[in-house]
């Protein structure tokens, strides 16, 4: 333990709490549109917790990627880190995780420049959005494929625990169609129901 560099333990500690946090993150986004939570929680509360662990979450990522370049094992460079494909070490691996970097880089602008841009700045807004989401899948394939200890059984647990609420936030959201109305059967089988 005490040959092991503060810098690898503090770039795995952050990493894992930034995919933890974009995850809740990711969550409490999907669930803003949904009134799943009911009065637990209001649209307004849902909202600045969204922003808040987006907040923390791009924290976390930047400690991870510094701590990078400073860690006497890896020697990273700014543009190994900055341009996917470029690091010597795990380069499709590390690539996904630089990948949900950028995805995550809109978002954050524009976020703060939203209220100075009026109606252009939130319809760019909600599209950097749909940017920000598409991090989840390329920063959890980071994980999965940098992790010392991303096939252990707690971190196995994790990912799918994580996995599993958004897929159940997602439904709940009516990304999957309700079952249609039962078709009525007829001697020539299965007839198309016409509208009323
Ligand atoms: C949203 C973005 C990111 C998330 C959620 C994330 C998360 C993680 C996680 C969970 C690990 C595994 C830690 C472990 O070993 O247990 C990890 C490792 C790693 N990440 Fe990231 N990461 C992200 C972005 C980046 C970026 C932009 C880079 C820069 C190139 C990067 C480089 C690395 C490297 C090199 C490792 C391996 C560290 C080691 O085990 O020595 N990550 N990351």
């Amino acid at each position: 333990m005490a040959d092991i560099p503060w810098t690898w333990l503090g770039i795995r500690a952050s990493g894992i709490t930034t995919w933890g946090l974009l995850t809740a993150v990711v969550l409490w986004g999907i669930l803003l549109k949904t009134q799943t939570l009911g009065r637990v929680a209001s649209p307004m509360r849902l909202l600045d917790l969204h922003r808040w662990l987006g907040a923390v979450a791009i924290g976390f990522l930047l400690v991870h990627m510094a701590l990078l370049l400073i860690d006497p094992a890896v020697h990273f460079t700014a543009l190994q880190i900055l341009i996917p494909g470029v690091a010597p070490w795990k380069t499709l691996a590390v690539a996904l995780g630089t990948i949900a970097f950028w995805l995550l880089i809109p978002v954050t602008f524009l976020g703060r420049l939203r209220a100075k841009m009026g109606l252009v700045g939130n319809r760019w807004f909600k599209r950097s959005h749909l940017i920000a989401y598409a991090a989840w899948p390329f920063a959890t394939a980071h994980y999965v494929l940098a992790g010392t200890d991303a096939l252990a059984e707690w971190s196995l647990a994790m990912l799918f625990a994580g996995a599993a609420l958004i897929v159940l936030a997602l439904l709940a959201r009516g990304f999957v169609p309700a079952p249609g109305p039962v078709r009525p059967i007829t001697e020539k089988g299965s007839q198309p129901l016409t509208s009323a």
